[in-house]
């Protein structure tokens, strides 16, 4: 890993992409999974797990937690037989919100746990209420001490669990929780996203019994013990978009492989209307851009299946050089338009509606500038837009960008991108 923290991505625009790429490990799914480790007192190897940041931290904040983690060749070889934390480190906890994931294995394995507030990008306000509620439900006693908050679960009890809301870090946190629970856990309202069903899949190849991930409900049977197992989480859908979108703003013709392509179905629907052409076989996505852009007209985030908002900072970028109006719209995150002003600096035409939607006006070029990543997935888009603009782009922050993609740079030269870190 060759990440620093004041690194700057610098990008002369204008040239094409073209060859292949092996898309990185999903990071949604390896967070969750790494945590879940703490649930099996036997050898785990996690196999093809990207190199990024948040990687690094859960690997550190394991570690604090007794955990011991070998990681070799893009493997994470981890046994946590010794592991004996109960709280979390809270300078590593605030870097990220995954460190929230850790909740539902410490409580099932240690019983007791502390945490605080999580960290993670600014893009809303990002409670978590649900997680505990969830837990309340299992009869888990939740204390309140000023940033710290105490959880005890000596006293947990399997139950039937409704989220208010879909959130997929609740949903895993109570997955992971109510594996080793005694009982019949159900969890009604749950996440559908792919990375709760890659760690459902995890566990039961560990010997959990937990059916439904995927679909409305959830249920779990805890089992007395989880043995060992080798396991390779999903090509990050995500990263995939990523590539696909930088495919879209560049043009050329690119292989994306170890991709589920059903997961970017609204995706790949979007950029065929918009004029890209795509072929798909079996785990190979092939995007080809020949011709202009024109505008989708809407673009609206949800819940899985529906457009994911982790990709509605890079479509708003590449809806900025369509032709015609877009409507984007916003509805998980309270912040995920952080980004436009960068956009602006760049010569993109943006009308604020209000807080959750914006109309993009598309504009025939975009112009290098100088522009700060200010969360992960808003710092990719302003590099996709760099591979289009003309001239020269400098993305300074390149550590928001590190948190998630697995050195995007390299990814980017070896398709032809003109892009160095510096
Ligand atoms: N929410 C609450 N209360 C809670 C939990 C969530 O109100 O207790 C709200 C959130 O504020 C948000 C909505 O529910 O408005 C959905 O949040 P969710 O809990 O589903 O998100 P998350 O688990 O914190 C994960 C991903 C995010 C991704 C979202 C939605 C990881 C590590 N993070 O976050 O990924 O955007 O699900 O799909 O899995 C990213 O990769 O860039 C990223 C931010």
């Amino acid at each position: 890993m060759k990440y620093k923290k004041n690194n700057k991505f610098i990008i002369h625009g204008g040239k094409q992409l073209h060859g292949e790429v092996f898309v990185q490990g999903s990071k949604n799914a390896s967070l969750p999974i790494m945590s879940a480790c703490l649930l099996s007192k036997e050898k785990i190897v996690l196999k093809h797990i990207p190199d990024i940041v948040d990687v690094h931290n859960m690997i550190l904040i394991l570690k604090k937690l007794g955990v011991k983690i070998i990681k070799r060749n893009g493997n994470l070889y981890i046994n946590s037989q010794q592991a004996n934390g109960e709280k979390l480190d809270c300078k590593l906890a605030k870097t990220m919100r995954s460190s929230l994931f850790l909740l539902g294995s410490m409580l099932s394995r240690f019983k007791t746990a502390t945490i605080t507030a999580p960290g993670g990008c600014k893009i809303g306000k990002r409670p978590i209420d649900i997680h505990i509620q969830a837990l309340k439900k299992l009869n888990v006693k939740v204390f309140n001490d000023g940033e710290l908050i105490h959880f005890d679960a000596s006293k947990a009890k399997a139950s039937k669990v409704k989220l208010r809301l879909a959130s997929v870090g609740a949903t895993e946190n109570i997955i992971q929780f109510s594996s080793l629970l005694e009982g019949k856990t159900v969890i009604e309202n749950p996440a559908k996203e792919p990375e709760v069903v890659d760690l459902a899949n995890f566990l039961n190849s560990m010997g959990a019994k937990i059916t439904g991930a995927g679909t409305n409900k959830i249920t779990i049977y805890g089992v007395k013990s989880l043995y060992g197992t080798i396991y390779t989480p999903a090509g990050d859908r995500i990263a995939t978009g990523t590539i696909l979108i930088a495919v879209a703003f560049a043009g050329g013709k690119v292989e994306i492989k170890n991709s589920i392509p059903e997961q970017n179905e609204k995706l790949l629907q979007i950029l065929v209307k918009m004029g890209c052409k795509i072929k798909i076989k079996n785990d190979i996505i092939t995007i080809s851009k020949t011709s202009s852009l024109k505008s989708v007209g809407e673009i609206a985030t949800g819940y899985y299946p529906n457009f994911p908002t982790d990709l509605q900072s890079m479509m708003l970028a590449l809806s900025c050089v369509a032709s015609g109006k877009t409507c984007v719209s916003e509805n998980i995150f309270e912040n995920r338009f952080l980004t436009i002003p960068e956009l602006e600096k760049m010569g993109a035409n943006i009308t604020k509606i209000h807080e959750k939607q914006v109309v993009v006006n598309g504009v025939k070029m975009l112009t290098g500038a100088k522009v700060k990543a200010l969360d992960l997935r808003g710092g990719a888009s302003l590099v996709l837009a760099g591979l289009y603009a003309k001239g020269v782009t400098e993305v300074s922050n390149a550590h928001f960008i590190d948190r998630g993609y697995d050195h995007l740079e390299d990814v980017l030269t070896k398709l032809g991108a003109d892009i160095r870190r510096i």
